[in-house]
């Protein structure tokens, strides 16, 4: 991709963010090092492999190879560079608000690197971060450096192209000259940019990742009154969506939503606005949604066995979506605790996840195959709307189940098809 300016960036974490950050900002033509604390992952990426699991993601870093370094050495990274990108993680403390050590660390790591142009923060952070980000380099000595938040509003799986295709890049900074040093990086990029203050570029971000996670909770909740009233959430949902002031997306009912942002971050929202005395009633119940529609799985099912106590149940799918390795906050974890504790034995299945992820749940076995995972079950729930899910042959399937319960937690499958197969199917707000 053709770039007019190329410029020496320090990208900080070698995480989704991070390393997608780094890849597509060397596909713009920029030189750039990325920087881990963990050895491992620094030598996997300077050995050429890749750590994660993201389409594309690959293929763009060995393409751009000539201007994409790895780096343990924070000293190294910044002596080299005009600008840094921080691109650490935020994990929620245990009081659910972001956890800033990470960023902290990378803005100390920065004393005495006053050649800077800008430090930017793509971590998502709460509101007022900016603020005391300045305060902390203004200590550091570093007045002269700009800072810039320019949040990302990548989803897994489609990562590369959101970064390089977004609807909108948003960039806050106080000043003129960091803006338009941080869009000039963007340029090659097809998407909008705004620019704004930098507490607002901190609240767009949590703002849409707020909004989205309210959209899929309340289309659940209107399954659930789907469910009790005879109509079908998924004609309900294409009628809506068609109103060009509402949108189709994120409209699919389901099981609930989780990953690395959604549950993070409006759990984080919420402290921000409690912190501050305000009672985001809203925004709790669209947590308080999400948490319900999970356990609604579970004792549905147990509705359909009776008791899950001496019960084997398939989970089918574990990643929180398809398309990705990562199991952050995924619904499974959720269902296989709760029917463990119920007293059922679990059987699960999953093209991607590591096998890792099954580890803390006690006497789960993992399976290599749809089949396998359903044989001998007393019901199978499907938890991610993996496209080979369609092409199991369900009939098979059911012909090996001890009982033939199918929860269909993505409303992937056709009920009437499914219930001509013999399989007692339930799945989210369809009659
Ligand atoms: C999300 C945002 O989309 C992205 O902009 C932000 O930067 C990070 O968080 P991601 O977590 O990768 O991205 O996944 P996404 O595709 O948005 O799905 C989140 C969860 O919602 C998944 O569990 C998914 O299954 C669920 N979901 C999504 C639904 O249940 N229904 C929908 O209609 C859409």
């Amino acid at each position: 991709m053709a770039h007019t300016l190329s410029r020496k960036i320090a990208v900080f974490g070698a995480g989704y963010i991070g390393l997608v950050t780094g890849a597509c900002l060397a596909e713009l033509g920029h030189d750039v090092v990325v920087r881990d604390i963990q050895p491992e992952r620094i030598s996997l990426l300077q050995s050429g492999q890749i750590p994660i699991y993201e389409p594309g993601l690959g293929d763009l870093i060995i393409k751009n190879k000539e201007r994409l370094t790895f780096t343990l050495n924070a000293d190294e990274a910044v002596a080299r560079a005009e600008i840094v990108y921080v691109c650490v993680d935020t994990p929620p403390t245990s009081a659910g608000d972001a956890d800033l050590s990470r960023v902290w660390s990378v803005l100390h790591s920065l004393e005495g690197a006053a050649h800077l142009a800008a430090v930017v923060v793509k971590s998502t952070v709460p509101v007022g971060t900016g603020a005391r980000a300045r305060a902390l380099l203004d200590d550091l000595g570093l007045h002269g450096v700009g800072y810039a938040s320019n949040p990302e509003f990548t989803a897994e799986g489609r990562a590369v192209s959101d970064f390089l295709s977004p609807d909108r890049v948003v960039i806050g900074a106080s000043d003129a000259e960091t803006a338009s040093l941080v869009e000039e990086l963007h340029r090659g990029v097809d998407g909008e940019v705004v620019v704004m203050d930098i507490p607002s570029a901190e609240m767009a971000k949590m703002a849409s990742n707020a909004l989205l996670a309210t959209k899929i909770s309340f289309i659940n909740e209107i399954a659930s009154i789907c469910e009790a009233t005879g109509a079908d959430v998924g004609n309900v949902a294409r009628a809506v969506g068609l109103d060009h002031r509402l949108g189709p997306h994120f409209l699919q009912a389901g099981i609930g939503w989780g990953g690395s942002c959604f549950p993070k971050d409006s759990e984080a929202l919420k402290q921000l606005a409690s912190n501050t005395g305000y009672h985001p009633q809203l925004l709790s119940a669209v947590i308080e949604v999400n948490n319900l529609q999970k356990r609604r799985a579970i004792s549905k099912v147990k509705d359909l066995l009776g008791t899950l106590e001496g019960a084997t149940v398939a989970l089918l799918g574990l990643t929180f979506k398809p398309g990705t390795d990562d199991m952050r906050e995924a619904t499974s974890a959720v269902l296989a605790a709760r029917l463990l504790a119920e007293g059922a034995a679990v059987r699960c299945w999953d093209p991607l996840a590591r096998p890792e992820a099954v580890e803390p749940w006690a006497s789960t076995t993992r399976c290599e195959s749809v089949l396998e995972a359903m044989t001998g079950a007393d019901a199978a729930i499907l938890v991610t709307d993996w496209p080979q899910l369609r092409e199991v042959p369900w009939e098979e399937a059911r012909g090996l189940m001890r009982r033939p319960v199918l929860y269909d937690g993505r409303n992937l499958l056709d009920p009437a098809a499914m219930r001509d197969l013999g399989f007692r199917y339930l799945s989210v707000g369809r009659p």
